[in-house]
């Protein structure tokens, strides 16, 4: 059954992205997915070794109507079967996230469609629901991406409380920079991901961060949870520096394998630690870095040892994708909340 279609349409980084999904009445699976073009600016970002606003806004324009008419194509559906437009309004680069912000304003008008608003990390943690259907509550879930690195306690659906978050970098973020250090291409998760399956996890002594102090900038949450990774990068700066260029491919290899089993450990054990104490029914981890083999792996793992359900989206609904922001928006709809034609774009958007 469809009870309701929504377009979604998500461009805070790279990626531009459109996707209907349609709400089907049930409560335990209540989103499936008709379609998600994700058009990845990735080839343009990697010559200059990293993301480039002002040329990701301009690709977004280019791409952004295309994407739009090939989703609703994929869906065999049309503008006049939809129910809502839910856009991403922030976190996100100002200028990316203003061209899907316009876009969606201008068709939210032209076809009288009523506006969401949806902040990219809602979106992320709801694909978690798009692929697994409803998560046990409460849930904590970790989400892992470029930008961010945070716990959320998932009390009610559509509720997020912050738990903690990175006090410097994002993990993949870690990911991105340890990658440019090694002379690898970016984005630096795929790559190093590949790379550490051949290389040797305890090869290179790199320090795991421990805090235990609260952060200055966020004296409500208690520390205790947050994570930290750039002096964890630093350390591999340091360790590259001093070894003879250029690095052998074991080497490489094995830096990739060590940083990879820190990185991964410390986000596997303040996810349980947080589970622990908020007596978690469910764990989930959603965003980019998700995706990664070692960390799909030890939650799965650690999941059965401790004997409490954990979730992870797909491949395709890990990194940026529109579906989940479609996901987030029919939930805020359904919870009454809709945006009216003076929306703007928020970079540092709080959820
Ligand atoms: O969620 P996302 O697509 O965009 C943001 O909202 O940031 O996440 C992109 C990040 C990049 O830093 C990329 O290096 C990382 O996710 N990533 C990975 C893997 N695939 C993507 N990190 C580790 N292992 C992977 N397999
Ligand atoms: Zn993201």
């Amino acid at each position: 059954m469809v009870v309701m279609r929504i377009l979604g349409i998500e461009t805070s980084c790279d990626e531009t992205s459109a996707a209907v999904v349609d709400e089907t009445g049930d409560a335990a699976t209540p989103w499936t997915i008709r379609s998600n073009v994700i058009a990845s600016q990735v080839q343009i970002h990697r010559e200059w070794g990293g993301v480039v606003p002002e040329l990701a806004s301009r690709q977004h324009i280019r791409d952004i109507c295309g994407v739009v008419e090939r989703a609703l194509t994929e869906a065999g559906t049309t503008w006049q079967d939809l129910g809502a437009l839910a856009v991403t309004q922030g976190p996100g680069l100002v200028g990316s996230l203003l061209v899907g912000v316009s876009f969606a304003k201008a068709a939210a008008a032209a076809a009288e469609l009523p506006l969401v608003a949806v902040h990219h990390l809602a979106g992320h943690i709801e694909s978690l629901v798009l692929q697994n259907g409803e998560l046990p509550l409460p849930s904590v879930v970790l989400v892992v991406s470029g930008g961010h690195t945070s716990l959320y306690l998932v009390e009610r659906p559509g509720s997020y409380r912050l738990l903690s978050r990175t006090r410097d970098d994002a993990a993949g973020e870690a990911y991105d920079k340890v990658a440019k250090l090694l002379g690898l291409p970016y984005p630096g998760g795929p790559v190093i991901d590949r790379l550490a399956k051949i290389g040797n996890d305890r090869a290179v002594a790199l320090p795991a961060t421990r805090l235990t102090h609260a952060d200055r900038n966020a004296p409500q949450l208690k520390g205790d949870l947050d994570f930290s990774f750039s002096g964890l990068k630093t350390a591999v700066l340091r360790y590259v520096r001093s070894h003879e260029q250029p690095l052998s491919e074991t080497e490489v290899a094995d830096i990739a394998a060590s940083f990879q089993r820190i990185v991964v450990t410390s986000l596997i054990e303040k996810l349980f630690d947080a589970a622990r104490r908020h007596g978690a029914n469910s764990v989930g981890i959603s965003g980019g870095v998700s995706a990664n083999s070692r960390l799909r792996a030890e939650l799965q793992e650690r999941g059965e040892r401790r004997e409490i359900p954990t979730f992870l989206p797909s491949l395709q609904l890990s990194t940026d994708n529109a579906a989940m922001i479609a996901a987030a928006g029919l939930r805020k709809f359904r919870a009454g909340v809709t945006a009216t034609l003076d929306l703007n774009a928020d970079a540092a958007l709080a959820l």
